[in-house]
């Protein structure tokens, strides 16, 4: 038995969301121009919204020009794509994220193509997927971009380790693992992307020693997943019913953590651990948006 490290999100979102502070500051004195950020949501899914609302309170407590556009789940794939084009075409806007899922009658690739890839804080538009690949500057998927600033806040050597990226979403899994092979800090590890089609997924996910599970389901990567003194990177935000809890649910990670930490070197909480990264990294992406680093 063994005591983890806990890779708590807080300290690492606190220091960028301090360079983010000073940078507001500067944008505005400099050159007179307050940071836009548009969050479109569509429906009601209780997640979603709240996920929405931190990123409209995390925008407001830092001085952006945020906007949230709230729309019924009915809303036609035209009328969204209307309503991009005017945020892509707006002057005040520098951010644009559509916050996903969407509802199925929703082509979510035709709404990312219609982002200006300039504002595309989210790194979903091809162009940005793209220039993440081959290793071109450019707006970083926000997750991923957290969980890479985690292991490197927190010293976690990658260079030549062996990664395995459980998932393989746009959001996380596509993202990490070509951040984590990239050649340069905080990367050049050798990667693995598992997922639900793997014959044995344990034996891969035993290779690993820095293993990341970003697959949706609660508790799903138990002990006998995990080689001894690994690094987990839990990206899962499941929630489960608890009639206990206030609420009536429960906020669990993709990993059962109390398995799991005792064989870890080091693990990340779930709430607490990779959660907070994805809204500071978002405004981190806005602020460089609107000082030009996209254009
Ligand atoms: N849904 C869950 N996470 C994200 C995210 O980072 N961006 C968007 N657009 N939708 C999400």
């Amino acid at each position: 038995m063994n005591e983890p490290i806990l890779l708590k999100g807080k300290p690492v979102a606190d220091a960028i969301l301090d360079g983010v502070r000073q940078e507001i500051e500067k944008l505005k004195a400099e050159k007179g121009i307050i940071p836009g950020l548009s969050v479109v949501l569509l429906g009601d899914d209780p997640a979603s919204a709240t996920y929405v609302a931190s990123k409209e309170r995390k925008s407001k407590e830092l001085g952006l020009n945020s906007q949230t556009h709230r729309l019924p789940a009915e809303t036609s794939q035209e009328e969204l794509l209307e309503l991009i084009n005017n945020l892509s075409n707006s002057p005040a806007v520098h951010g644009i994220l559509v916050q996903a899922p969407l509802p199925g009658h929703i082509d979510y690739n035709a709404i990312t193509l219609a982002i200006d890839p300039r504002k595309d804080v989210d790194g979903f538009h091809p162009v940005n997927v793209g220039r993440l690949v081959i290793g071109l500057p450019g707006p970083l998927p926000c997750t991923p971009a957290g969980i890479v600033e985690m292991l490197k806040f927190y010293s976690i050597a990658t260079q030549g380790k062996r990664a395995v990226v459980v998932g393989r979403s746009m959001l996380v899994g596509k993202p990490l693992s070509n951040l984590l092979a990239q050649k340069r800090e905080g990367g050049n590890a050798i990667v693995t992307i598992a997922h639900s089609a793997a014959e044995d997924l344990g034996a891969i996910t035993r290779e690993a020693d820095i293993l990341a599970v970003a697959i949706g389901r609660p508790k799903f990567l138990g002990p006998d997943m995990v080689k001894d003194g690994a690094v987990v990177i839990d990206v899962g935000i499941n929630r489960v019913d608890d009639p206990e809890a206030k609420k009536g649910y429960r906020v669990v990670g993709d990993v059962d953590f109390d398995a799991v930490a005792p064989k870890s070197m080091a693990i990340t909480p779930v709430p607490g651990g990779v959660g907070v990264m994805t809204i500071a990294m978002l405004m981190q992406n806005t602020i460089a948006s609107a000082r030009g680093d996209f254009s």
